[in-house]
């Protein structure tokens, strides 16, 4: 019998949904969606307003989806122009940096103000509706004017994290074509300096990098750095003397938002395409009802700009809804393992949203560090990235919320552009560990390996199998990618690549990617690229790369490595190649183990038997199945006895 935590009656009196609401409004929203989102998409400022509310086949043969199709609306102007009359004093950012003695604000009016002369900029600079800009910042607000002058002159934003290697960059840069990066001199995070702009520099000595003709550089450390003419351009001088208005241009609902790449199963990460219309009344819509916001409210996401979570609900749900966000660019643990409460007491946060690994990490430090701070500000606690361990999420909920605030566990994907099982606060009880029940016009089901449907309480692969408005729309320049890896597993599904157990009130529980994702500290990592970055050392013939469990990390990267005859494994070449991942890919993806392997378990058509290999990372040796299909069952005694974790 797990924990259970009731709806608080008086959290539920002022709740924006409450206990009836949900289930009224879920039905609605699943038997009429067209009703249902029509309804919805009145929260934003159209244009033009659609009239046309659901197109969507998720045959994989014929596949589109199409959400508000004739409607015409701009998000930056949503973001911005339209909270001008009545929150245009209201702050929008608050910007704590790395060391706790920097912080400023920003109105609505200066943010406008600020996206205006960058929109303006990115004209002068020859940027036009349809053009990729790459933007490579570190989590200043600089990276959320940057993206918002995109969206305002219709040029596709595609935001690389900053801790990724030039390599990661370039091939980024490389498959969006971009004509334009932003970047910044140098990044600080916990007291050290990350060198943006001279990884950019090293990007672009790359193949496949020439379509960018513009560099411009934020200062933000005011170190010196290289500087090439007429390439470079510093963003200060640039934005001197620029219009404070920009007109917004009108954009179809189905325009391109942004990219965003991410990892998968197989080959290089994909950029994941999402749309205008559908996107922001999604993440707008989420965003309210899962934390259940108010006019007052302080909100603080601690995810970076460069992820999912950081463009949803960092920048445009939150700002789309006239929030007041704080936008960090430190870590947890610098300078001491208050930070963030220091932060929460400091900017009286209300609304306080993170990851698991970040809560565990806190959690080995005690409560100490938590109970020297007040934190009676805050209202609700969110987490996101990875299932969160019962242990944890009562570590939050007990000593960072004191038994007050409502922990919603919300489980999405890139992919899905926004929240899509998640507590509503007001409405939903709580069970530590599971993500609840899904949000409104959200259909999952469970299926098996088959694809039949499960019913009741059951475990299995999570489909969902009708389209959302924030649902991505292509993977971007391979559409057909798009259809293999979502649409042809399960037909006429879409395939999430989680597990998922249904219990008997209906809840879901989350169990981890069910495909070659590894989910390291809430990030996605392929093992085909940890793979690919492994073999591209000449000693090595052959890798394969497994998650295992790590307490802090949720997952942790195992590599199984095959030299090429003639070489011997040494801890230097451990050294070597976990050197070499950093390098390909950034310090993200470094394998925590590394075990040599003599040969690798294959069946007799060559295919590497994964399900084996993670059972030894997994210290499971009694649970490998059947190996009888092996082409030599002797390869993986070796494989146990050597293991790396026991
Ligand atoms: C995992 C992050 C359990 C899941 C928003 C998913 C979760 C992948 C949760 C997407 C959660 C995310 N509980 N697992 N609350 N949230 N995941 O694309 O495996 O970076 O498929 O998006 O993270 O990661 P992504």
């Amino acid at each position: 019998m797990s924990d259970f935590y009731p709806v608080d009656p008086a959290f539920a009196a002022s709740a924006r949904v409450r206990k009836d609401d949900y289930q009224r409004m879920y039905a609605r929203s699943v038997q009429e969606p067209e009703a249902f989102w029509k309804e919805m998409s009145g929260r934003l400022d159209w244009i033009v307003p659609p009239t046309k509310i659901k197109n969507v086949s998720f045959d994989p043969n014929d596949l589109y989806i199409r959400w508000f199709e004739d409607g015409q609306l701009n998000v930056s102007a949503n973001c911005l122009d339209r909270h001008l009359a009545d929150r245009g004093d209201k702050t929008a950012i608050i910007f704590e940096g790395d060391d706790p003695g920097e912080s400023r604000s920003l109105t609505y009016k200066e943010l406008h103000t600020e996206v205006c002369k960058f929109a303006n900029t990115l004209k002068n600079l020859g940027i036009a509706k349809g053009d990729r800009v790459v933007i490579y910042l570190p989590m200043i607000p600089e990276a959320a004017v940057a993206m918002l002058a995109c969206a305002r002159i219709g040029a596709v934003h595609s935001v690389v994290f900053g801790g990724f290697s030039p390599d990661s960059l370039a091939s980024r840069i490389a498959d969006s074509g971009a004509k334009l990066i932003v970047t910044a001199d140098e990044g600080v995070r916990g007291g050290k300096k990350i060198p943006l702009k001279a990884n950019v520099d090293e990007s672009l000595t790359r193949p496949h990098t020439s379509s960018v003709e513009t560099v411009v550089v934020v200062r933000r450390t005011g170190s010196a750095i290289h500087f090439q003419s007429p390439r470079d351009r510093w963003y200060h001088t640039l934005m001197e003397g620029q219009s404070e208005t920009c007109d917004y241009e009108p954009m179809n609902a189905e325009d391109p938002l942004f990219t965003l790449y991410t990892s998968g199963s197989t080959g290089q990460p994909k950029g994941v395409l999402h749309t205008s219309g559908g996107y922001l009344v999604y993440t707008s819509l989420t965003h309210e009802l899962a934390f259940d916001l108010r006019e007052d409210d302080i909100y603080w996401c601690t995810a970076d700009v460069g992820w999912v979570t950081g463009h949803s609900y960092v920048v445009y749900g939150p700002l789309a809804n006239g929030a007041t966000v704080v936008m960090f660019d430190g870590v947890p643990n610098y300078p001491d393992f208050s930070r963030f409460w220091q932060v929460v007491d400091k900017h009286k946060v209300t609304l306080f949203y993170t990851a698991p690994t970040a809560i565990r990490a806190l959690m080995r430090e005690g409560d100490g560090p938590v109970k020297k701070t007040s934190r009676k500000s805050l209202r609700v606690l969110g987490t996101v990235g990875e299932p969160i361990n019962p242990e944890a999420w009562n570590w939050y909920y007990r000593v960072v919320g004191d038994e007050r605030c409502p922990v919603v566990d919300t489980w999405w994907q890139t992919e899905t552009g926004g929240f899509m099982i998640t507590p509503l606060p007001g409405a939903i009880d709580l069970k530590p560990g599971s993500a609840t029940l899904p949000f409104f016009g959200v259909k999952p089901a469970i299926v098996d390996a088959d694809g039949k449907t499960q019913e009741g309480e059951c475990s299995g692969n999570l489909v969902i199998t009708d389209s959302w408005p924030g649902q991505m729309r292509t993977v971007y320049g391979d559409h057909q990618r798009f259809v293999d890896t979502y649409f042809k597993t399960y037909p006429g599904n879409y395939f999430t690549g989680d597990g998922a157990r249904r219990d008997a009130d209906g809840y879901y529980w989350i169990t981890g990617r069910v495909d070659d994702v590894i989910n390291v500290s809430g990030h996605r990592i392929g093992t085909a690229e940890v793979e690919s970055a492994l073999v591209a050392h000449p000693k090595v013939a052959e890798a394969a790369v497994v998650g295992c469990p790590h307490d802090i990390k949720g997952q942790g990267i195992y590599a199984f490595v095959t030299l090429v005859a003639g070489e011997t494994g040494s801890q230097a070449l451990v050294k070597e190649l976990i050197a070499e991942v950093r390098k390909e890919i950034g310090s993200i993806a470094a394998p925590d183990y590394l075990q040599w392997a003599p040969s690798l378990p294959k069946t007799r058509s060559g295919k590497i038997m994964r399900r084996i290999l993670r059972k030894i990372a997994e210290n499971q040796p009694d649970q490998l199945g059947d190996v009888s299909t092996l082409a030599d069952p002797g390869v993986v005694k070796n494989l146990v006895e050597e293991r790396l974790i026991k």
